[in-house]
């Protein structure tokens, strides 16, 4: 049976990988490594107790640093286990300092790298996770891409088609399987919210939580609170910039992060949504939550074109000139709720379908004692897709 690990480390890898990791388990020999990027329970542990995944066959312990130590700790930690292991493959979703690490050992080490949302660009070269992402795309055998235009960009750069699957989100996937049981919770009415009476913030990203960015930000937030009450489940990034300052003023409800279930149920009964989180954006389309992207640019801009999401930057100004408009309308928000089409799911068995078939093509390659198409198992993957 071939050997297959996967590698994650933050709150959206464990729940983007979620639906994939107990399949894997059946169809191959299945390790979990864990970097220990994100280590909190808050942030790792209540993933794996909501979603009823077992415990990593290894932690890193990696946690927070410099991004060149951190990224240097997690290759360090992972090159070790996976000369012990010797997998055929290593799978790594999108664009953490965790996924990147573990596609530059594996590239080193002749894994092959199957990578989960492939494709997804924002073009800001400031971004660490858009850099991130197109290293690992240059690195990958199998690249998965969640949508059309994610495949259109690999293909633009010249990456090879046989390579690229057409999968969609496995985002998607874990909303889905886990939306009921989010219904069942008391989350709203815990807060002492109203249903579709507040707004739900949340605001993590490199470039929205430096102190200046973070101080506009703030003050639009308070003048928006104006409008309706906001409940913020604050990212340990932004705390760590606020320090223990606390600039909100007293309609905006700051709390800890959330697990998932208890974030799908205060998403899903909001009546908008103001983020940075890419993952945040696609479950919002799902539920039919508004989602104006503290951003000037997203990952998923089919749904900002389709009217469901809106872009509104991070400016003081340009929130209140964006934003406001929509939040302090029903006609807005109602319009963008109709335009929030429901995104396929399947993407889960569409990757399993096709790592099943490529490792299985490889195995029969080298039982039958034959080399692998030219001297690698990637080399020998692409064969096997093409034919
Ligand atoms: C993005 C990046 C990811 C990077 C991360 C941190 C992309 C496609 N993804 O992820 O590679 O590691 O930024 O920079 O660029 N959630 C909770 N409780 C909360 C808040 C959120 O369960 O309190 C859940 C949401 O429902 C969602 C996920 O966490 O499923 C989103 O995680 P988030 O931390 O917002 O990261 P992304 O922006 O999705």
């Amino acid at each position: 049976m071939a050997k297959v690990v996967t590698f994650l480390g933050t709150r959206p890898d464990i729940i983007k990988l979620s639906p994939l990791m107990p399949l894997l388990s059946h169809a191959f020999e299945h390790t979990l490594i864990h970097s220990g990027q994100h280590y909190t329970y808050e942030m790792d542990g209540v993933f794996f107790d909501e979603l009823h995944l077992p415990p990593p066959d290894y932690n890193l312990g990696a946690g927070s640093d410099t991004q060149g130590r951190q990224i240097a700790n997690i290759m360090i930690g992972l090159e070790n286990v996976l000369l012990k292991e010797s997998p055929q493959a290593l799978i790594v979703a999108g664009g953490t300092n965790t996924a990147l690490a573990g596609a530059l050992v594996a590239n080193k080490l002749d894994i092959a790298i199957a990578h989960l949302d492939a494709g997804v660009r924002t073009f800001n070269q400031r971004s660490p996770e858009d850099t991130n992402r197109i290293l690992i795309d240059r690195m990958a055998t199998w690249l998965f891409a969640p949508g059309e235009s994610a495949r259109e960009h690999l293909l633009a750069e010249g990456l090879a088609a046989p390579k690229i699957s057409l999968a969609g989100s496995t985002t998607i996937d874990a909303c889905r399987r886990n939306l009921h049981l989010a219904h069942m919770r008391p989350t709203v009415e815990q807060l002492g919210l109203k249903p579709n009476e507040y707004i739900v913030l949340t605001l993590h990203r490199a470039e929205n939580t430096e102190r200046g960015a973070l101080q506009e930000i703030i003050s639009a937030v308070n003048a928006l609170s104006r409008i309706w009450p906001i409940v913020f489940p604050m990212h340990p990034r932004t705390r760590q910039t606020l320090g223990g300052d606390d600039p909100f003023n007293a309609a905006v409800k700051v709390i800890k992060p959330l697990g998932y279930l208890d974030m799908l149920n205060l998403v899903s009964r909001s009546r908008a949504l103001l983020t940075d989180s890419s993952g945040l954006q696609e479950e919002a389309v799902l539920v039919g939550a508004p989602a104006l992207i503290l951003r000037n640019e997203t990952e998923w801009p089919q749904w900002v074109e389709s009217g469901a999401n809106a872009l509104v930057g991070n400016t003081y100004r340009s929130l209140m000139d964006r934003a406001w408009p929509i939040l302090a309308s029903e006609a807005a928000l109602q319009s963008m709720r109709r335009k929030a089409a429901a995104p396929a799911g399947g993407a889960t068995l569409r990757i399993l379908r096709r790592l099943g078939h490529d490792l299985g093509t490889i195995r029969k390659l080298h039982t039958a004692g034959q080399p692998a198409v030219g001297d690698s198992i990637v080399e020998a993957v692409k064969a096997a897709a093409l034919s």
